[in-house]
């Protein structure tokens, strides 16, 4: 009798228990998956603070690694291809001191280094040394006034380096490539201070000739006198 009252008892309390630790861990599993909830939802909007223009710009999978939470980055071609080709941005002309600024957007590939590539005339271009993934922007010196340059910007990784539209041209005179590829054709003005001294030299002869012209005017009025003016006096004594 007191055994099979025990054993009950005993039953009672493994189910009584059972059945609380099955609330508890539905509770838990419920309140774990809030808080899975709760992270990943804001996390999911937002994007890493990558611009793909931005001079000095780490890749987006090392902001994804570093930040605080997991961002987005955007999709980018597979790592066994050549990447695509870099949009060429602005290109600032300083034409006096005769460079010129350059700047670009990474393209939505995998990139290990950057270099441009400058054609000034028929023949190959010049190469410039090999630009960190960083890199968006670089100073192109020692141009030279009003010659017509082609610049394109190459962007490479292990698997092989991006297209150059026109790179089988010969030379800018027959260049004709898009303007919002990775090239672009520009022309160096004549420097300024040519300018400056056109100017100073066309106003020097058109103020030598006004002068001559007014000097010559007034010697022949002293000379001969106003030969109108008298004609009308004369006139008007005849009346
Ligand atoms: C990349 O190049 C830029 C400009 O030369 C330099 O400031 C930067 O430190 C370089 N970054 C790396 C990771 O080498
Ligand atoms: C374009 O290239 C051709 C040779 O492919 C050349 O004969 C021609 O003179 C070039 N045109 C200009 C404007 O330079």
């Amino acid at each position: 009798m007191l055994g099979s009252l025990s054993l009950l008892w005993l039953a009672a309390m493994t189910t009584s228990l059972v059945s609380q630790s099955q609330i508890l861990t539905l509770e838990d599993y419920q309140e774990g998956e809030e808080d899975d909830v709760t992270v990943a939802t804001p996390s999911l909007a937002v994007r890493c603070d990558y611009d793909r223009c931005r001079h000095l710009q780490v890749s987006c999978q090392e902001l994804q690694k570093v930040g605080p939470v997991a961002c987005l980055c955007p999709g980018l071609s597979r790592e066994d291809q050549q990447p695509e080709p870099p949009r060429l941005g602005e290109v600032q002309i300083m034409a006096e001191e005769g460079y010129a600024v350059v700047h670009w957007c990474a393209p939505f590939s995998p990139v290990s280094h950057y270099w441009l590539l400058l054609w000034e005339s028929n023949g190959a271009p010049q190469k410039s040394t090999p630009l960190n993934a960083t890199v968006r922007r670089a100073e192109l010196k020692g141009l030279k006034p009003g010659v017509a340059y082609v610049l394109c910007v190459v962007a490479a990784n292990d698997a092989g380096e991006s297209n150059v539209p026109g790179a089988e041209v010969e030379g800018p005179e027959n260049w004709t490539g898009p303007s919002f590829g990775p090239c672009r054709k520009f022309i160096m003005p004549p420097k300024p201070v040519t300018l400056v001294y056109a100017a100073v030299g066309v106003g020097t002869a058109l103020a030598l000739l006004s002068c001559a012209a007014l000097v010559w005017h007034f010697c022949l009025r002293e000379r001969w006198g106003c030969p109108r003016r008298q004609g009308m006096a004369q006139a008007s004594e005849a009346l």
